[in-house]
């Protein structure tokens, strides 16, 4: 049967209703759990970080996080997963470093929707793998939020790459399932997780992947992480991160003639795209200030080895979608 948000639930706001929202799940989690084991896809994304941070207080060590590095994810997120997960909140965490195992696989494959594909199939190719090393696992716990269920009518299907292998015979743990994106946040405020974990932007499941566009090298990923880093940074100081709804780096295949320290230079071009949106389905472009393009153009053209241009891209959605793949 579908899960149907009640119209009596009042909208979690403050931290006194995420408190109040906190002690009912962990009763709720416990009544369901007993003293079994349940086990968790943790990506460092702000659903699956708030469920983790819930089943750490309610079940504490029952509760086993997998965190499997793809190799696609942004510069310092799987750091801060290790940081905050498993030394502050003392978590049952599992690291998985499955680098070379997806870049591997990718090479050569320039075709996005492949691309997609292997990502997705791989990531749960090693979860399925980690998960059968344990045992007396009973639960699986799962980041859906209320959105989720709301769109799984197909329309999104692809996007949801990060997603489990049905035939996983485990009940479903999902406390915040009736929650929207903003209660999630306030919850995972309350629950004391960092503030950028909590507010981060959305990231696609297939991560940089989909940004170092057609077949992915190492080089031209690297570059990526950099020139990507480089801007969230300056977005973070200029007071830019929290207004506008996402902002990134797109690294194409292509590389054009520069010239650094008087010598030929060729490199990619980094391409910043920051857009608007509340659904995503259309998006605005955000004016940025020129001054402010100019200083990461500055940047990144100076501390990101193999890129020697800085773009713009002036797009709205339709007709670009937010992702160049
Ligand atoms: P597009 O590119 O379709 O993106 O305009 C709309 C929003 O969805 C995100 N996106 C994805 N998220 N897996 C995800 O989890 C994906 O494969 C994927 N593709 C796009 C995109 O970042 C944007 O927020």
């Amino acid at each position: 049967m579908a899960i149907v948000r009640p119209d009596s639930m009042e909208r979690i706001t403050t931290k006194a209703l995420a408190d109040a929202f906190i002690d009912e799940q962990v009763a709720a989690v416990r009544a369901q759990v007993g003293d079994k084991k349940v086990l968790l896809a943790l990506s460092g994304g702000v659903d699956s970080s708030v469920v983790a941070a819930l089943l750490i207080k309610a079940i504490g060590k029952q509760l086993v996080c997998v965190h499997v590095n793809h190799g696609l994810m942004r510069k310092g997120e799987s750091e801060q997963v290790i940081e905050v997960f498993g030394k502050e909140l003392d978590a049952n965490l599992i690291y998985v470093d499955a680098t070379d195992r997806f870049l591997d696989l990718l090479a050569g494959v320039s075709d996005p929707e492949q691309k997609r594909k292997i990502i997705g199939g791989e990531f749960i190719k090693v979860f399925d793998e980690e998960s059968s090393k344990l045992q007396g696992i009973s639960f699986l716990a799962q980041g859906t939020i209320y959105p989720d269920i709301l769109e799984s009518d197909g329309v999104k299907a692809h996007h949801n790459v990060g997603g489990l292998p049905e035939d996983m015979e485990m009940e479903l743990v999902e406390p915040v399932a009736l929650l929207y994106k903003d209660e999630v946040r306030v919850v995972g405020e309350a629950l004391g997780l960092p503030h950028a974990m909590v507010y981060r932007q959305p990231f696609p499941g297939p991560g940089l992947g989909v940004r170092c566009l057609g077949a992915i090298t190492r080089d031209r990923l690297a570059a990526l992480r950099e020139a990507d880093a480089i801007l969230r940074e300056e977005f973070d100081k200029n007071g830019l991160a929290g207004k506008v709804w996402q902002y990134f780096i797109a690294v194409p295949d292509v590389k054009s003639v520069g010239v650094r320290d008087g010598k030929r230079y060729e490199g990619w071009p980094a391409i910043i795209r920051a857009v608007n949106t509340s659904d995503a389905m259309t998006a605005t472009i955000e004016e940025i200030p020129y001054a402010l393009l100019h200083h990461i153009t500055d940047r990144i053209t100076h501390e990101v080895e193999g890129i020697n241009r800085v773009l713009y891209d002036l797009t709205p959605k339709p007709i670009g979608t937010i992702e160049w793949e």
